[in-house]
């Protein structure tokens, strides 16, 4: 275990950065915040918060809309690679990598003097070669064991040198083998679920589900499933984390699990294919029995309910020739949603002529990339559900 920014040996704090795609950020501080973690800082792009090796467990295993975990090693400007050079050098790299250690740089400079991002990298290479060679006593270093991924990332002649302790990115949650026509990354589906009124005690109605993305996002987070515990993390392999910190995590998590939902997830697709893939995908997530899958039309969409939710992810008309049949889908919806008037209703697309097709402003909306795609997500939120204990 290094003694790293110990104030109390037996505890050691990192410097913590949860990476966000950018408009997720306050649901990732949000997540952190119920998770316990109060002192968070959000900027674009990442939520820095402290903990010990405990606490990468567990915001590995909990996390929803995060990208990546990463050990924030230090932040400094560097204007030249003079600079970088010596302020990488006396970074505590020797309190984390092994000998044998394989520590990839990759890296990126954005706005800043240092544009070469392959240079950057070399440098920072160096250095860390340096920083270990006084410690272990070698010219070289082989490179043959565990990964320790490092990033220099420069931004306005500011780096920040981290090493990334999630290995595969955080939406990568196991359940999905196989996936439709333009799934949603699965952190962008719990943060448009998180986005909205839905709770386990609302109905809710993904009409266009695709993979299924959206209600299995939302089934787990109704169960409280730690999204990461179908899945292993890189870190788990460092010298340094004791074995048991995953194993406790797991063991706490897997006895958070709620029972089933009482509200069953409805769950929509025209296409035959997407819903067989959409129902093995819920199965291997371990909530086949919270959501009900159904092949159906958008426009044979109706229910008596009130107060349910809609968070949905239509098809957005992207390639040439689909827009009018995209948009006659648009319009489709402002009719079947109309008399749904109690309803919270949630839709991502990157067609910018939505609101004129669907017939509504959306009191809301909020700038979000599906990948490098420039969308909006239209928030339509309905009425608070009467208080039940208000009646008694
Ligand atoms: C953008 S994809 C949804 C992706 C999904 N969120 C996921 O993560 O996989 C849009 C989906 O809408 C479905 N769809 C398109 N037009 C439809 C219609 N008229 N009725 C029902 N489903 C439709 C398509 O089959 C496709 O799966």
């Amino acid at each position: 275990m290094p003694f790293l920014f110990a104030c109390d040996p037996a505890m050691p704090q990192f410097d913590l950065i949860a990476t966000a795609t950018f408009g997720l950020e306050n649901v990732v501080a949000r997540e952190l915040k119920d998770l316990g973690y109060s002192n968070c800082r959000v900027s674009d792009g990442r939520v820095l918060f402290s903990g010990d090796e405990h606490d990468i467990a567990r915001c590995n295993l909990w996390l929803r809309s995060a990208d990546r975990l990463l050990i924030r090693l230090g932040e400094f400007p560097a204007g030249d690679f003079g600079a970088l050079f010596d302020k990488t050098i006396d970074l505590p790299w020797n309190e984390l990598l092994p000998v044998d250690a394989e520590f990839p740089v990759s890296g990126r400079s954005v706005r800043s003097r240092l544009k070469s991002v392959p240079s950057v990298q070399g440098c920072v290479k160096k250095a860390i070669v340096e920083n270990l060679k006084r410690r272990y006593n070698r010219f070289r270093f082989d490179e043959s064991g565990t990964q320790y991924p490092i990033e220099v990332s420069l931004l306005k002649d500011v780096a920040t040198l981290t090493i990334d302790t999630s290995g595969p990115g955080l939406h990568k949650r196991g359940y999905r083998q196989l996936t439709g026509r333009a799934p949603l990354r699965e952190t962008m589906a719990a943060g448009l679920v998180q986005l909205s009124y839905w709770n386990r005690e609302r109905l809710l109605i993904d009409p266009f589900c695709g993979s299924g993305t959206i209600p299995i996002e939302a089934a787990l987070l109704g169960r409280n499933i730690a999204p990461g515990l179908g899945r292993s993390f890189l870190c788990e392999d460092w010298h340094w984390m004791d074995r048991s910190v995953f194993r406790d995590a797991r063991t706490a998590a897997r006895d958070a699990r709620l029972p089933k939902l009482s509200e069953t997830i409805l769950a929509y697709d025209h296409d035959p294919a997407a819903i067989r893939l959409s129902e093995r995908s819920a199965t291997d997530a371990g909530v086949a029995v919270d959501i009900r899958f159904r092949r159906q039309e958008v426009s044979d969409l109706k229910s008596k309910r009130e107060y349910g939710c809609i968070v949905t992810n239509p098809p957005y008309g992207e390639r040439l020739g689909d827009t009018e049949e995209v948009e006659a889908v648009y319009r489709e919806l402002g009719r079947i949603f109309t008399p749904l008037n109690t309803w919270s209703i949630y839709v991502l697309t990157s067609n910018r002529w939505f609101e004129k097709h669907y017939g509504r402003r959306a009191p809301r909306r909020r700038k979000l990339y599906n990948g490098r795609l420039e969308c909006q997500y239209y928030q339509y939120p309905g009425p608070r559900p009467p208080d039940p204990q208000s009646s008694e």
